[in-house]
């Protein structure tokens, strides 16, 4: 089976072809990954409509190359499958519609894919992963914990509350004048910060459910920021390390409790997954290999090219549900919101746009 994907959500305009053999073995025949980072950097951080411009400006272009890559006529596709969401409407928009296009004219199945169910699907593209298993997904726009029990089949476990983890990164390196996307230049500065200088809220600990928050870690780094005012290079290394700690020690404890609730409703997750571009982050890999190690499952974290937004995670999802004859009409409509777990509901106290819950 082969399967062209196309991914355009949020500021990465991608596409792939992927291939699954009847044995469910994958193997990406291309994965092309167009980051829109320099468009969006001065206004730092994603603006939607130049998001959008931008992908319908690349998108032929990126499937072309992809096609070529892969060395695959359209004729031999078993299907085109594009993420209709959730994400930047526009966008989802642009890629959608080309999916439907091509489908039409090649007369080949369209299969619409949930950008979070492509996230959660892709440790069986790398390494082939039985379920059930925990996903901890964490970027820009999402921080969830799922129960991935089958294809379609996910159980949101805790969501955060308010920002996302990537966007509280991404917001705490503005405040202290730091580039976009700032999740890595936090980590950096981190590096030679001290993370005992500033007593900052652990966010949920100690909670019995498993959701997370960060606005107010968020706020406190704020307040710390404007007290010192102005900042010396030394105070950014402090606030950046002091916030991290913040983020480890609480994720650490709302996953711990995640996977105490997969355990009583699923029994032992085969693994736990992390996926997103906050997964790249050294210290909290290592803060996730201790919490799995404590829990007695495997950590496993897929490539960073495929933790972070691609096509080959769509086209793969693609397959996923094309083996179980699980296809979309050209009628499929873009979502800006799209719940992975339709029966969860927003927890307590949610407030925010950007986090999709
Ligand atoms: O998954 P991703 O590439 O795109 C989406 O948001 O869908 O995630 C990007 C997010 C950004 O918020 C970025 O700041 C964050 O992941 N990020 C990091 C690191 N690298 C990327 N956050 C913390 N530490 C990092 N090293
Ligand atoms: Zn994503």
């Amino acid at each position: 089976m082969l399967v062209l994907g196309i991914e355009t959500t949020c500021d990465e305009t991608a596409a792939a072809v992927v291939e699954r053999q009847a044995d469910g073995q994958a193997r990406i025949l291309s994965n092309v990954v167009r980051s829109q980072i320099d468009e969006h950097a001065r206004f730092g951080g994603v603006v939607p409509e130049i998001a959008a411009r931008a992908h319908v400006d690349l998108l032929d272009g990126i499937v072309a190359s992809a096609m070529k890559e892969a060395g695959v006529g359209y004729g031999q596709l078993s299907a085109v499958a594009a993420a209709a969401g959730p994400g930047l409407i526009g966008g989802v928009i642009v890629g959608l519609t080309t999916a439907k296009a091509i489908a039409m004219v090649h007369d080949t199945p369209l299969i619409a894919v949930n950008h979070l169910e492509a996230h959660a699907l892709t440790p069986r593209l790398t390494c082939a992963l039985a379920f059930p298993y925990c996903l901890f997904l964490a970027s820009g726009g999402h921080t969830q914990i799922v129960a991935v029990v089958g294809v379609g089949e996910y159980v949101r476990l805790g969501t955060t509350v308010d920002d996302a983890m990537g966007e509280a990164f991404d917001k705490v390196a503005k405040m202290l004048s730091l580039p976009y996307p700032g999740g890595p230049q936090v980590e950096r500065a981190a590096a030679g910060g001290d993370p005992t200088r500033f007593a900052l809220p652990r966010p949920m600990l100690g909670r019995p459910d498993a959701n997370f928050s960060l606005s107010g870690l968020k706020t406190a780094v704020r307040n710390e920021a404007s007290r010192l005012e102005p900042l010396e290079p030394q105070d950014i290394s402090d606030l950046c390390a002091s916030f991290q700690a913040a983020v480890l020690e609480s994720t650490a404890d709302r996953l711990t409790v995640g996977l105490r609730l997969f355990e009583e409703r699923f029994g032992t997750p085969r693994a736990l997954v992390a996926a997103g571009g906050v997964a790249a982050n050294h210290a909290i890999r290592s803060a996730l290999q201790d919490v799995a190690a404590k829990a007695q499952t495997t950590l496993i974290i897929p490539p960073p090219a495929l933790c972070t937004d691609n096509g080959a995670m769509i086209a793969w999802a693609g397959a996923e549900r094309m083996a179980l004859g699980l296809t979309d009409t050209l009628e499929a409509p873009p979502r800006a919101r799209w719940l992975l777990d339709a029966n969860a509901k927003a927890p307590a106290g949610h407030a925010n746009s950007r986090a999709g819950y």
